[in-house]
């Protein structure tokens, strides 16, 4: 039988005008390589990609790499210029970049951003566009910055079935807290020296309350999946309460700590949430340090893959842009789809309340009889069962280091809320969650 299929040939002399909101650490490599390997990438792909326009916020600023003719402080100019056939957007934030990326859709421009936050917040609205106007959106770059693992999770496994993804997929806090364990680093100097190496957002907030890896945890649920968990039901939590005590605590107990971003199928629905975690030291993701990134998925076909690699940094993240720009590029002139569409529904979430989670605690107590069976009628009334209890004395007080078995987070919480209101306890001074076997 003969295929009826026709693919368009595209003229390999064709020139493809590209044009780039903003030009910081993302987007200054970006139009470095465009401008300076513009033949480098003619001669590998047969497609000749010209920057036509770039936009900036401040045009005061030195830029020696780009082309001065090229800068505008216009953004939405990319979207009406007509010399500019494809829109890449590494500005950041919501707004303007929401309505840069959603008019180029509606233009009929491909478009490719490295911007997480917008598609965490606004993702179905815009593949929705993009699918209405028959053009690609990509965001390879939005996690893990140079990993491949967008196109993986839609394309490669597109027929596994997922059942847990576990991210480390914010090189800023993995720089600060491997810096701070493994180096002594304070945290200050390592979150200055994060932004200075150009891993951190502009405000760093974001990376270092979560919220960040949180934006990451809902793309990935979202393409593993099927089920977009809007980030307000996504619990997000940080790491800036984490101190050298909690660090010599993990080290004590064979864990080390990491940010992560947990993505599951549960029976009951799709959990997704980011949080501190105690990882056992023998744990792949153990031993992924600075601004590595690493995301770790368990399929019930393929089993466990590691997908390890720079999540932060301009040239690693121009990298994956650049493949977009690429592979948008292609499917533009060719005009058949390469990059499959994105499909996600609203699906059921599960309240991170009933997910089951492993808590250490750290606690300062006064060191006298009776006090461990108070605290254990705290965790015991709340249904939970401790797996193990250290002890630190120091004269009349004691430090406490408990794991507790799995239970509903919910549960934990309570037991937590109890210690923190008996005579007995001077302070919860930590709480981390640990990776469990048992869940
Ligand atoms: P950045 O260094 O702060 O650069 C932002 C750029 O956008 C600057 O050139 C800025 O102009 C421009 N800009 C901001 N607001 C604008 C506006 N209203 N109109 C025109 N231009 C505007 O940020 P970045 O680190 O490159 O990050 C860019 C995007 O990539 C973000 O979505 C980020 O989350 C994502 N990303 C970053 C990394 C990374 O390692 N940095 C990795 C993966 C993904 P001025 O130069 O005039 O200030
Ligand atoms: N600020 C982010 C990080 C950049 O530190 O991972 C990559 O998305």
């Amino acid at each position: 039988m003969h295929s009826t299929r026709r693919y368009r040939r595209y003229d390999p002399a064709m020139t493809i005008g590209i044009g780039i909101a903003g030009a910081g650490t993302v987007g200054g490599s970006l139009v470095r390589r465009l401008v300076e390997e513009r033949s480098v990438v003619t001669a590998k792909t047969g497609l000749d990609l010209e920057v036509r326009r770039v936009a900036v916020r401040d045009l005061s600023k030195s830029r020696p790499s780009i082309p001065s003719g090229l800068i505008t402080d216009d953004v939405m100019s990319l979207v009406s210029d007509p010399e500019v056939a494809l829109v890449v957007e590494v500005m950041g934030g919501l707004e303007p970049a929401g309505a840069v990326v959603l008019a180029s859709l509606q233009a009929g421009k491909p478009v490719v951003t490295a911007n997480k936050e917008l598609i965490a917040a606004r993702g179905p609205q815009l593949f929705a566009a993009a699918a209405e106007a028959g053009v690609p959106l990509l965001f390879e770059a939005a996690v893990g910055g140079g990993i491949p693992i967008i196109r993986p999770l839609t394309e490669t496994l597109a027929g596994e079935q997922v059942d847990r993804v576990l991210g480390i997929v914010n090189g800023t806090t993995n720089y600060i807290l491997t810096s701070m364990a493994d180096d002594g680093v304070g945290y200050e100097e390592a979150l200055a020296e994060a932004q200075h190496l150009g891993f951190a957002e502009p405000d760093p907030t974001a990376d270092v309350s979560g919220a960040d890896a949180a934006a990451k945890a809902a793309i990935l649920a979202g393409l593993a999946f099927g089920t977009w968990v809007a980030p307000d039901r996504l619990h997000a939590e940080g790491i800036t309460s984490i101190t050298d005590a909690d660090f010599k605590a993990a080290e004590q107990l064979g864990f080390v700590i990491r940010l992560l971003a947990v993505a599951e199928r549960r029976p009951d629905g799709v959990s997704a949430r980011v949080h501190p975690l105690m990882l056992p030291a023998d744990h792949p993701l153990a031993a992924i340090r600075g601004a590595t990134n690493a995301i770790y998925i368990e399929g019930s076909s393929v089993g466990e893959l590691l997908f390890a690699g720079p999540g932060a940094g301009g040239e690693p993240t121009a990298t994956a842009v650049l493949g977009d720009v690429i592979d948008a590029a292609r499917e533009h002139l060719s005009g058949s789809q390469v990059a499959p569409a994105i499909r996600v529904e609203p699906g059921d979430v599960v309240d991170f309340g009933k997910v089951d989670t492993q808590w250490y605690i750290r606690l300062d107590v006064i060191d006298s009889p009776g006090v461990l069976s108070q605290i254990a009628a705290a965790f015991g009334e709340a249904g939970v069962s401790i797996l193990s209890v250290r002890q630190e004395g120091r004269g009349d007080r004691a430090t406490l280091l408990l794991v507790t078995h799995t239970a509903p987070e919910a549960a934990q919480q309570a037991a937590v809320a109890t210690l923190r209101s008996l005579d007995v306890v001077e302070s919860v001074a930590s709480v981390i969650r640990v990776e469990s076997e048992e869940a």
